[in-house]
Parts: structure tokens; C-alpha cells; sequence
């Protein structure tokens, strides 16, 4: 007696067996590195609850860049970290502002190298809120014509693809608004549709200085709890104009992802946020986990639920493997 089941089991105790019938790989083609831009010259500052990433300043970044593309890694997502901040963020949309310089030495040393620009104001307001805030309340309408503007001064530095990350209504039909009026029309947005209000973006805010001064994001970040909500936010962007869709965090939502790629036929990305990574490298730093096995099913279980681009702290690092 032998059961099929069996048989291919055992089968794939042979490596090259195992090969054959895998369902799903990883690529370094699909990954995507974030990146911290501060002021300054000659830094590379660690950001401590994110071991082995880094703030750069601008020209350590177009260095960082170049090692990126050489290992194999098409795309960065580039958040910019002012040193001034204020109620309006102006930094933003300013011409010579962190992310705009930013954008343009990558351009200029590591040109094959995609860069993504994060859209928000979060980074920029002295409050830390994703918008303009009155009262301690995020105003969505005002808010619209800042990030319109963010947007397209990130066009302008060079940026090849805009991703809003605010979660404010209506901001996709006004960034492609203020993008197609300027001569960007083929400029594509990436956006963070179904962002939920999570927990695992502690890090990051450590890293960028945005923490909320006030209140949290919950008024504008989704409710963990809401799958359905999550595909009608997906559904409205794309209406807006939106090219590519992006789920984040990517552990926690998985089946958010899966849903949604049942549901749509645009690229679609999953964000391997800041806490997801930092959770990862401290347990295997503890020797509680065996790190690189870990990440790499993390990774392949956010390909197999149905990501196109995986955005992960671990990207150069896994590219690095990968070759
Ligand atoms: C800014 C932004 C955040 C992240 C990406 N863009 C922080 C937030 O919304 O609080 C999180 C990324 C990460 O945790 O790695 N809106
Ligand atoms: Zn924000």
C-alpha cells in the first residue's frame, strides 16, 4: 500500500525534487529596501530598534543606493527626516527639502535604481499627525492640496512612483489631479490603500521622529478588525486612479492581502513593516529563533498570499542570499 500523499513527500526529501514542484519563490526582482534620508554629511546612524538599518544622510545614501542596486534590489522606498518640523509640514513640498535631495542623488549616482517616494506629511508637522490638524483634529479636505503638492515636488526631484501613505479621502484623485496637470502624467501611484492603525509600526516612528504628539492615528488608519472595509478602501483608490495597491502591515493582514488579489488585477504590494522586522531580529538575536529561516517564511508566506512587491526591511540583505 502507498498513498500519494506519501510518495511526493518523500520525494521531496531530494532537493531537486523539492524544486520541481515548488508553488512559490522569492525574487530579488520583487523586493523593495525602505530608507531613512536625515541632514548632515557622513551619516549613517543606527536606528536602535531596528538593528542593521540606518539613517543616512544624503551622501551616504547615494552610496547605500549603489549597494543596493548591485545586489540585485530594482527599488527603494525613501522616507525623508527634516530637521524642522512645523504645524503645515512644510518641508514637504519644499524645493531643497531632505527627501527632494534625497531623490535627486539617488537619480544621479544609482539611476537604474527605482525610487519610491513615501507620501506624508507625518515626518514634516510638529504634531506628527499624517495631516493639518485643527483643534487636535486631522483635517481630510485641507489636507488634500499639501499632499497634492508633497507629491509632485517628489515628481520633480525625480521620484519614479509616488506612494501616499496618510490614508486621508480622496488623496489619490488629487495627487493624480496635481501629477497630470504638471507634466507627470506617467508618473504611477503606489498606494497605501489598506493601512490599518498597528501596533508594529512603533520602530518606524522611532526612526523618523513622527510619533503623534497628540491622539493616534485610529481616525485615519483602519480598524484591524475590518476585511471588508480594507477591499472597499482598496476599490475607492483604484477608482481614484491608483496603478498599484498596497497592504501594510503585511504579517498580521495576510488575509487582506489574499482577498485582495482575488479581487483585483493590479499590482500589488505588502509592506513587511518596521515592527515586523524588529520583532524578527530580536528574537533571533536572543537565539529564540532561527532568524534566516524565519524571514525567509515570512517572505515566501507574503508571495504565496498573494503580494507582487514585498517592501522589508530585509530586502538588500535577502537579495544578498538570493544570488
Ligand atoms: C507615514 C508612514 C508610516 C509608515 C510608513 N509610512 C508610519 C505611520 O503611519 O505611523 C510605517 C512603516 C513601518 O513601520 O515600517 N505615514
Ligand atoms: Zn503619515
Amino acid at each position: 500500500m502507498s498513498f500519494p500523499v506519501t510518495r511526493l513527500r518523500r520525494l521531496r526529501r531530494s532537493g531537486a525534487m523539492r524544486g520541481l514542484v515548488r508553488e512559490t519563490a522569492l525574487r530579488r526582482e520583487e523586493l523593495v529596501q525602505p530608507l531613512f534620508a536625515v541632514e548632515g554629511a557622513g551619516i549613517r546612524e543606527p536606528i536602535a530598534a531596528m538593528p542593521g538599518q540606518f539613517r543616512f544622510s544624503v551622501d551616504r545614501l547615494a552610496e547605500e543606493c549603489k549597494e543596493i542596486a548591485d545586489c540585485g534590489v530594482p527599488a527603494v522606498l525613501l522616507f525623508g527626516v527634516p530637521n524642522h518640523k512645523d504645524a503645515r509640514g512644510s518641508g514637504a513640498d519644499a524645493a531643497d527639502g531632505i527627501a527632494q535631495r534625497a531623490h535627486a542623488a539617488i537619480k544621479k549616482h544609482a539611476p537604474n535604481l527605482l525610487a519610491i517616494a513615501d507620501v506624508c506629511l507625518c515626518e514634516y508637522t510638529d504634531h506628527g499627525h499624517c495631516g493639518l490638524v485643527e483643534n487636535e483634529r486631522v483635517l481630510n479636505d485641507e489636507t488634500l492640496p499639501r499632499l497634492a503638492s508633497a507629491a509632485l515636488s517628489l515628481a520633480r526631484a525625480g521620484a519614479d512612483i509616488i506612494a501616499p501613505s496618510d490614508m486621508m479621502d480622496g488623496r489619490v484623485g488629487a495627487i493624480r489631479a496635481g501629477l497630470d496637470g504638471h507634466g507627470f502624467a506617467e508618473t504611477p501611484i503606489l498606494s497605501y490603500a489598506a493601512k490599518f492603525a498597528s501596533a508594529w509600526f512603533g520602530p518606524f516612528r522611532e526612526a523618523a521622529g513622527s510619533a503623534p504628539a497628540f491622539g493616534d492615528r485610529r481616525s485615519y488608519q483602519m480598524d484591524p478588525p475590518n476585511r471588508r472595509e480594507a477591499l472597499r478602501e482598496m476599490r475607492l483608490d483604484l477608482e481614484e486612479g491608483a496603478d498599484m495597491l498596497m497592504v501594510k502591515p503585511a504579517l498580521a493582514y495576510l488575509d487582506v492581502l489574499a482577498e485582495a488579489r482575488r479581487s483585483f488585477d493590479v499590482p500589488l504590494a505588502a509592506y513587511q513593516v518596521s515592527g515586523e522586522y524588529a520583532m524578527l531580529r530580536a528574537a533571533a538575536a536572543q537565539g529564540w529563533l532561527d532568524g534566516e529561516r524565519a524571514v525567509w517564511e515570512s517572505l515566501i508566506g507574503i508571495k504565496r498570499a498573494g503580494a507582487d512587491l514585498i517592501i522589508s526591511y530585509f530586502a538588500k540583505e535577502w537579495a544578498q542570499k538570493l544570488r
